[in-house]
């Protein structure tokens, strides 16, 4: 049975928490608007996202390098890429009674949504934080929070281009904090006021631009759907009208998912030409072309960026993998979470507290740990207790010591989905997991 999408928001966001994937910020002190911290199980989700992410974009291909650059950096960066200036959202205030602040593009109509009040003019609001760098509070030492990792590529290419065999075609890839004082924020982790991106620049010859682009589409969009399982159905691309693209970006394609407030963001993939590698070389005074080794050609290459939050991807996987069914009588919550992405991959549990099954069990724990996420699980409550609590946490795999396993040397594997049982001999336990996992 597929959970009613309405209230699948909330219903995910209440397991986040009761199940130490996602807390609300420093709650204890009432909380801040569009900050989380993530608990165990949502570190474990959100490493296993990045590691897939930089395994396909960066690992697996020749052409592409990381970098990791910092995250505050001064004024002179973010006015050359034009974010002092340009990365704005118009904000009204409400009138009436309420006094909320509102993105003037997200309101349908002139009222207040919550009041009915009346609305201010819209004004420009900078995304960006602002700070200082060194004891004095002076222009000089303005600093800005990054709204984006991308300028940190940008900013470097001359010295990865120097201190490594890269030739054009060629990609600089970056994970990283990012920060965006959004006006409104909401819909639990999907927009954020400190979020984490994971952007790859590629760099291309003039005039290659569009096809590279395309392929970034079609090759992103087959990472959600074969590497982290995403039901393709809820997926679509959405290329930009020309009034949405932004300030760089010559052509730009989203994907999207269905989310239960409606077809939203995960990915944008961007062609933004040589908007940024010409405005830091106007700014810095610095030359940044490229120079082609064979036909010794300059040029400054243009630019295509698939970017994405690791927070959207991750909100992504988890809409998309609860899933409630009824089980003799009561409701079974389970995350169908893909088995590469899943925190636990396979938990061992003794059937009992008792003695002789703890030394088993942690045996059968200590062999799986060297190949899968395992997690050892003696609390008490029943073994069908137990079951539920990894349902909820996506666990693939459960393996339980029991009575039995004393006399036949065999443990039962139990399926996350089907709940199907099978009973597998501890000398081949790891074999038949590998086969299930491939
Ligand atoms: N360098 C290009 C860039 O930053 P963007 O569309 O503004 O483009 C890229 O952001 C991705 O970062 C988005 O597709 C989304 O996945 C994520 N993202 C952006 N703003 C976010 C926010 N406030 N909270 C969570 N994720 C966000």
């Amino acid at each position: 049975m597929n959970t009613e999408r309405q209230d699948l928001m909330e219903k995910v966001t209440a397991l986040c928490k009761r199940r130490g994937f996602v807390y609300p910020s420093s709650e204890i002190y009432g909380g801040l608007g569009g900050l989380y911290d993530y608990g165990p199980y949502g570190v474990a989700l959100r490493r296993n996202i990045r590691n897939l992410w930089w395994r396909h974009v960066v690992d697996l291909r020749d052409d592409v390098v990381g970098i990791e650059a910092t995250i505050i950096g001064p004024s002179a960066v973010w006015e050359a890429s034009g974010h002092v200036g340009g990365f704005s959202d118009p904000l009204v205030d409400c009138l009436g009674t309420c006094r909320r602040r509102w993105r003037a593009d997200h309101l349908e109509g002139d009222r207040c949504p919550e009041c009915g009040g009346p609305l201010s003019e819209p004004r420009q609001f900078n995304l960006m934080f602002k700070t200082h760098i060194g004891p004095v509070e002076d222009t000089a030492s303005v600093a800005y929070l990054r709204p984006e990792t991308a300028q940190g590529m940008f900013v470097n290419f001359k010295n990865v281009v120097n201190s490594m065999r890269v030739r054009v075609p060629f990609g600089i890839a970056q994970q990283g904090r990012s920060f965006r004082n959004e006006i409104t924020h909401g819909n639990f982790i999907f927009r954020l006021r400190e979020l984490e991106q994971m952007e790859m620049e590629f760099f291309v010859r003039p005039g290659e631009d569009e096809r590279c682009h395309e392929f970034w589409i079609q090759e992103r969009l087959l990472w959600y759907t074969d590497v982290i399982g995403i039901c393709p159905e809820r997926l679509r691309l959405r290329p930009h009208r020309e009034d949405e693209k932004a300030h760089y970006a010559k052509a730009s394609t989203d994907i999207e998912y269905l989310f239960p407030f409606g077809w939203g963001e995960v990915e944008g993939i961007a062609n933004r030409t040589d908007y940024d590698l010409r405005t830091h070389q106007e700014h810095s005074g610095q030359d940044l072309t490229y120079q082609d080794p064979e036909t010794s050609e300059r040029y400054l290459p243009y630019v295509v960026e698939p970017a994405v939050g690791v927070d959207r991807i991750m909100i992504t996987c988890l809409l998309d993998a609860y899933d409630e069914e009824d089980v003799r009588g009561e409701t079974r919550v389970v995350l169908r979470l893909h088995r590469d992405v899943a925190p636990v991959q396979v938990a061992v549990m003794p059937l009992s507290k008792k003695e002789e099954l703890i030394g088993p069990a942690r045996e059968v724990q200590r062999s799986l740990q060297q190949v899968f996420r395992v997690e050892y699980d003696q609390t008490g409550g029943n073994i069908g207790r137990r079951y539920r609590r990894q349902d909820e946490i996506g666990t693939p795999f459960c393996v339980t010591v029991d009575f039995e396993t004393l006399e036949d040397r065999a443990v039962t594997i139990r399926e996350r989905d089907s709940m199907a049982q099978e009973r597998v001999p501890v000398a081949g336990l790891l074999d038949r997991l590998r086969e299930r996992f491939s």
